[in-house]
């Protein structure tokens, strides 16, 4: 089985983005082998300032290792370094039908915010699904808002095979149930777009103060409360043992617990969750010349493995 993800470097990663995708791909490198990488051509669509972009990427390579990609077990590079991707790109548009495209979304959205997308974000779920198709991916774990795009790239793979011949896996997305939607600090859908995130590798001062802003109602702290409705307990039961979780829905229901002294625990359990991490971020960034071997061997190994299926491609199309 393969299993393939991306994860786009447009920012500090935030827990949503660890739960969500992070950590189930981090997990699956268990059950197959895993293809993961940084999509900074994706990030190109809405991010206009080289500088930071290459920052950008360089921070994701960070994180992701210190989350706990392996790079040696998987095959784990930046999405630019393997520039087949872009060729398959313009094969994969030329089957790819405007109207299916025009329902993603991404696009109806921005449309709907009354902006003026640009072409690469109306077809970034094309490159997406060169992403996919390039390394003949099974499996494809992601948050469930980018379903639509892995359905719409097993739709270009299905119109592809029957137009020249099978040339394409299909590819299935896997979502992660009852993760799928983190709450941010202010009870909607955690998301860098909303300002109401909380970094994983944040500065710990900045982490305190994003969480003790949480969004609570006026219940004293003497009544009792229901744990599922509070921001404060969907988060600490994600990142705190059962027993730990157990005992603090028991404390809301019984009334006397605090919706300050329930947001410093939570603190504490994010902050304790994420401590291993941080140590191993910190050894990594010290450690540049590492970095620029994993960058350059995963390169490497990526463009091997998509050889054959752009032959393959190539050939069908008439290329060559
Ligand atoms: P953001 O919404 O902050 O811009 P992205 O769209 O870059 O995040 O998401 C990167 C990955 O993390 C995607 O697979 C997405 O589904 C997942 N993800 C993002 N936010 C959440 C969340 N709040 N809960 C679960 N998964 C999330
Ligand atoms: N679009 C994904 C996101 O916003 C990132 C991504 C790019 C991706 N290519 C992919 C995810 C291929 C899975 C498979 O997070």
């Amino acid at each position: 089985m393969r299993i393939l993800s991306g994860i786009k470097p447009s920012g500090s990663l935030h827990v949503g983005n660890y739960l969500g995708m992070i950590r189930p791909m981090v997990e699956s490198q268990k059950r197959g082998e895993l293809f993961c990488f940084i999509a900074n051509m994706h990030s190109l669509t809405t991010l206009f300032d080289g500088g930071q972009m290459a920052n950008y990427t360089e921070e994701a390579i960070l994180d992701l290792l210190a989350l706990g990609i392996d790079p040696d077990a998987s095959v784990f590079w930046v999405q630019s370094d393997v520039p087949e991707v872009a060729e398959l790109t313009w094969y994969l548009n030329n089957v790819t039908p405007v109207g299916l495209l025009e329902r993603c979304h991404a696009y109806k959205d921005a449309l709907a915010k009354g902006l003026a997308p640009n072409h690469g974000l109306f077809s970034y779920p094309v490159l997406m699904a060169a992403d996919i198709l390039a390394y003949q991916s099974n499996v494809v774990p992601v948050g469930r808002d980018q379903k639509q795009h892995v359905e719409v790239a097993r739709d270009i793979a299905l119109k592809f095979n029957s137009t020249y011949g099978e040339a394409f896996t299909l590819p299935e997305p896997e979502i992660i149930e009852e993760l799928s939607v983190v709450p941010g600090i202010d009870g909607q859908k955690m998301s860098k777009s909303y300002g109401n995130v909380i970094e994983i590798f944040g500065a710990e001062k900045a982490i305190r103060k994003k969480i003790m802003s949480i969004v609570t109602d006026a219940t004293p702290v003497e009544a009792p409360k229901d744990p599922d409705k509070s921001v404060i307990f969907s988060l600490y039961k994600l990142f705190a043992s059962p027993e730990a979780a157990k005992t603090m829905a028991g404390r809301f229901r019984a009334g006397g617990l605090g919706y300050g002294a329930a947001k410093q625990e939570l603190f504490e359990a994010i902050w304790e969750y994420f401590s291993k991490f941080r140590e191993k971020r910190e050894r990594l960034a010290g450690n540049q010349d590492y970095i620029r071997e994993v960058r350059r061997k995963g390169a490497e190994k990526a463009r091997g493995r998509l050889a054959t299926t752009m032959e393959k491609v190539r050939k069908l199309v008439g290329v060559v």
